[in-house]
């Protein structure tokens, strides 16, 4: 057995790899860098860091049958998901490694996105979520921090389903449990209804103000207030916070973000057909390896001021 620091979590991790290093952490987990010692393969480990032994709601079934629904997603914009399983009483999964930067560093470091750049990525997105909701996967959990973008500026989803094992989303967050995550979470998941694809669409929409804006549209310390605008009925006051530069993107957010699911497009490939013909109009976006080079130049001769995202 390979073994790494001593970290209790990286004890247990299968035999035929070497942790290189941790990557990120989450609310309830930790991502390992980790190369298959004879593939020399690279590959991400997410190990769930809560004792699933000391937490009774957790369902072990419901997370192995989200993990072989999400196993079955083979997509160029989703993260392919190898294996999973369990030790000490907590669960990890071994998934396709990407060589980038999650959605939400990538705002978080730079600022807004030139409107070309945020609708080439919406649109991988919306690909992914075609491909996921037409073999019956709901994300539930869509938000930049699970939008990783590889050093193309390709798109890829990751934790397809996994909220959902993990929060047992048909309850309400207003009655205490919190399902997905607060800024991104669709008013229906609010009131404890049952997520649907459109839900996924919602979420979405949040992630595309983000981009284009450089923050969450639903920024608060409290929750309760977070809560609170996502039941509001009106986007109008929102949406005049995003640039005039965005041009029809501010449409599609205002539609993607509709209060109820029913006034949203109502499904990925809908939403497709909408953005073929603004795609078709873009300007063409250098890929992101080179625009983040052209940003490192120009912080080393202005000093190291944040630096937008050149377009
Ligand atoms: N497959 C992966 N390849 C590369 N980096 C990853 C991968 N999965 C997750 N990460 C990184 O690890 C961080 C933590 O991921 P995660 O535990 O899912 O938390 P969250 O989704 O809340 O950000 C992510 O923000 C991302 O930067
Ligand atoms: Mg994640």
């Amino acid at each position: 057995m390979i073994t790494n620091t001593g970290s209790s979590f990286t004890r247990g991790i299968p035999a035929n790899y070497r942790i290189e290093r941790l990557i990120g952490t989450g609310a309830t987990s930790r991502v390992y860098l980790a190369r298959h010692i004879f593939l020399r393969r690279l590959t991400a480990i997410k190990v769930l860091t809560c004792d699933f032994a000391e937490w009774p709601d957790f369902d072990l079934d419901l997370f192995e049958r989200t993990a072989v629904s999400a196993a079955q997603l083979h997509h160029p914009h989703i993260v392919t998901l190898y294996d999973i399983d369990e030790m000490f009483a907590r669960p990890y999964l071994l998934m396709e490694y990407v060589d980038g930067w999650s959605l939400h560093a990538l705002i978080h470091r730079h600022g807004p996105f030139p409107p070309a750049r945020a609708l080439r990525i919406l649109w991988e997105v919306a690909l992914a979520l075609a491909h996921a909701h037409s073999a019956g996967v709901v994300h539930c959990d869509i938000k930049p921090g699970n939008i990783l973008i590889d050093r193309r500026g390709t798109a890829k989803v990751t934790d397809f389903g996994l909220s959902q094992a993990l929060n047992q989303v048909d309850r309400s967050p207003l009655e205490g449990m919190v399902a997905g995550t607060p800024e991104y979470i669709s008013p229906e998941q609010l009131l404890g209804q049952r997520p649907d694809q459109r839900s996924d669409l919602y979420s979405l929409g949040v992630t595309l103000f983000e981009m284009l804006c450089g923050e969450s549209p639903f920024k608060d310390p409290s929750q309760a207030v977070i809560f609170e605008r996502h039941l509001e009925a009106s986007r109008t006051a929102l949406l005049r916070r995003l640039p005039q530069s965005a041009g029809p993107l501010i449409d599609v957010v205002g539609k993607l973000m509709a209060r109820h699911p029913r006034n949203r497009p109502q499904s990925a490939r809908e939403l497709l057909a909408e953005l073929r013909p603004l795609l078709q109009k873009a300007p063409r976006v250098p890929d992101i390896h080179t625009a983040l080079l052209r940003i490192g130049r120009a912080r080393c001769e202005r000093g190291s001021r944040p630096t937008r995202f050149p377009s």
